[in-house]
């Protein structure tokens, strides 16, 4: 079973009697991670309540598309009653629509927008995937047929339907997936393969310079960058090793996570593992310096100045790039201004193969749940717009995938061994 850590689903319930396993569909996406909301179309309440939805998912459920009555709205649904379905589709890291009935399918194949979750299903930029359910007849019929070719050349993914007895008394194909399978077939959504059989090894979140046993010099980075980035990259099909300084994040699922301090720490883990590195990613907001004494007692106070030497740190990034052979190497870059001028000065005085350069400030880059990024190597500069962190790392892996397989030729290599 895979994994939806930290992975937002929306679950999409249409009208057939297959929605009473929705409750159980909701409780299996929850199990392995996601955060789950629900949309309901009319026809759906025909055979669950919302109530029950709401209380399996823990969040109110989704109904209409032009819902003016504000106690219906449920919270974070958007200050507009009408922008409502926009803010989910932008919410979703994919939707799944199960049970999709043969009207949705319908619907759905000729773009129509004429309720709360087709139109979700318009707007996301996110996957979206439909678990069929419906007698065996239509499921047979030629416009369901097409619909669904339809719906496959949109680049709807298609789960099931399974066969056997049907609440109709028929038996054929036409029965929902299980929820578990549905579950199971979800997180399949995330994972790329661009990545496979790889190591990456990053880091991720600030570094603690102590000065004495309670006080030391750190910054504001929460690890959440770097940390969604060695799951994009786990999904990817890699062996992840990420190096993390203090972070109150959990350790990413299915990547070994090393929790260390300083950045002389942080250096010396990572040239234990990146030997045997393909690919190097530092996102880690490492201290270029460190108090050049650590005092063992609690330094006390004494006058109105004191003054702190400091000591250079080593710089992780530029050491592993003088590496020979180096693994692919990506640095960030953080900036307050001149953010492409100072990124590009990184990417030539560290030797690194690319980097990703965000502007940091009081709400942006560092700390917070959203960010942007330019990426920029020796061919061009792509821009990543505002989103996510956890939606901008799959991007930026799928770049990086790109790049590293054209620079070293490794994708046209093992193409020729699986012939
Ligand atoms: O953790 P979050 O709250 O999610 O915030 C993410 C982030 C803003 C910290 C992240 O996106 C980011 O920009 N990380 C790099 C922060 C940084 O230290 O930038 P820099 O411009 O000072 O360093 C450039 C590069 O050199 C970075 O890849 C850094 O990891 C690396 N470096 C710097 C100094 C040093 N001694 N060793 C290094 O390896």
């Amino acid at each position: 079973m895979g994994t939806l850590a930290n992975k937002r689903i929306l679950l999409g319930v249409s009208g057939g009697i297959a929605a009473y396993k929705s409750a159980d569909t909701v409780r299996r996406l929850r199990e392995i991670g996601a955060e789950v909301r629900v949309i309901m179309t009319r026809g759906a309440e025909s055979f669950i309540t919302p109530l029950t939805l709401q209380a399996v998912s823990g969040r109110p459920v989704y109904r209409q598309l032009l819902d003016t009555d504000p106690g219906l709205k449920p919270a974070g649904a958007g200050a507009e009653a009408g922008m409502g379905h926009i803010e989910l589709a932008r919410w979703a890291d994919a939707v799944l629509v199960a049970p999709a009935s043969a009207n949705f399918l319908a619907r759905l194949a000729q773009g129509r927008a004429n309720d709360l979750l087709t139109a979700v299903c318009l707007a996301t930029e996110a996957p979206v995937a439909v678990a069929p359910a419906m007698n065996q007849q239509m499921w047979n019929n030629a416009a369901t047929k097409t619909n669904l070719a339809t719906l496959q050349k949109n680049g709807v993914r298609i789960f099931g339907p399974g066969e056997g007895s049907q609440a109709c008394g028929e038996v054929g194909p036409g029965r929902m997936l299980e929820p578990a399978d549905l579950a199971s077939l979800t997180s399949e959504l995330f994972t790329s393969g661009v990545l496979d059989g790889l190591n990456v090894v990053i880091t991720a979140g600030p570094t603690w310079e102590a000065l004495d046993p309670v006080r030391g010099l750190s910054n504001r980075s929460s690890g959440k960058m770097g940390y969604a980035l060695a799951t994009a990259a786990m999904e990817a099909g890699a062996r992840v090793i990420l190096v993390s300084g203090p972070t109150s994040l959990p350790d990413p699922e299915r990547v070994l996570t090393l929790r260390v301090e300083s950045a002389q720490e942080m250096h010396d883990a990572v040239h234990t593992h990146v030997p045997t590195a393909n690919i190097f990613i530092g996102v880690a907001a490492v201290a270029d310096y460190r108090p050049a004494t650590r005092a063992t007692e609690k330094i006390k106070k004494s006058g109105e100045k004191m003054t702190l030497e400091l000591a250079r740190n080593p710089d992780i990034l530029a050491s592993v790039a003088a590496l020979k052979p180096a693994p692919y190497t990506v640095g960030f870059a953080a900036e307050t201004e001149h953010v492409e001028q100072n990124a590009r000065r990184k990417l030539e005085d560290k030797k690194i193969d690319l980097v990703a350069a965000n502007r940091v400030g009081a709400d942006l880059g560092i700390e917070s749940d959203d960010n942007s990024l330019l990426l920029i190597d020796r061919r061009d500069a792509t821009t990543l717009p505002a989103q996510p962190k956890t939606r901008l790392a799959r991007s930026l892996i799928q770049h990086i995938a790109e790049r590293y397989h054209a620079e070293r030729g490794t994708q046209n290599t093992r193409r020729a061994h699986r012939r």
